[in-house]
């Protein structure tokens, strides 16, 4: 099995980062590869005045982990109530229609907010639902999380923790069963 873990931003040294390697860790703690791709390298200076559906050499190494993964982890930060700009870019520089065709997802959100990112979150899955993605349901968020998230321990919060473990092992049977 071949898992992608999206790091939703481009800003450097984030907490979606940080959260997307530790959850790698968890996926590899269960035998499966779970390959970070950070936006923060997405090569936005290439696609500077719209090169929509252009072959742009940079861009590949983004397509890559998508098309040739068997299940997505998206990690979403909350910026203004939204997901990041730059992941909007990074799916419109997908191939069209196929790339989410019955891809399994599952959906991780942080913030320094109360609320986890659960708007950037649902926001996001409404894209994902446009492009026929099948949504894994057990989705976890995670709010305030300098303080509630640790890069070394995990979750500081026990139940939370037991949420994300829950999605980790749950969503390797959901691609399976997908696949
Ligand atoms: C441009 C921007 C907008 C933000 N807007 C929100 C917001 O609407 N709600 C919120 O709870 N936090 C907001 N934040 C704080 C981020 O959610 C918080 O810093 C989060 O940890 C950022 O994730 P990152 O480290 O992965 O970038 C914002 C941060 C940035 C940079």
């Amino acid at each position: 099995m071949n898992l992608s873990i999206i790091s939703s931003t481009d800003r450097p040294n984030s907490w979606s980062l940080k959260l997307s390697n530790y959850i790698s860790r968890l996926y590899a703690e269960r035998n499966v590869k779970a390959k970070v791709v950070s936006l923060e390298d997405f090569p936005l200076a290439d696609v500077v005045g719209g090169k929509y559906g252009k072959e742009i050499t940079s861009i590949k190494k983004f397509r890559e982990p998508i098309l040739e993964a068997d299940g997505i982890i998206f990690v979403i930060p909350e910026y203004n109530g939204g997901f990041p700009g730059i992941l909007k870019m990074f799916i419109d520089y997908l191939p069209f229609p196929g790339a989410f065709e019955k891809m399994p997802m599952a959906f991780v959100g942080e913030a320094s907010g109360a609320f986890g990112a659960l708007r950037p979150v649902e926001q996001f899955q409404m894209i994902a639902n446009y492009r026929n993605a099948l949504q894994f349901p057990e989705r976890v968020f995670i709010p305030r999380v300098s303080k509630e998230f640790d890069p070394e321990t995990g979750l500081v919060d026990d139940f939370k923790q037991k949420l994300l473990d829950s999605q980790v092992e749950n969503f390797i049977k959901f691609v399976r069963d997908n696949s």
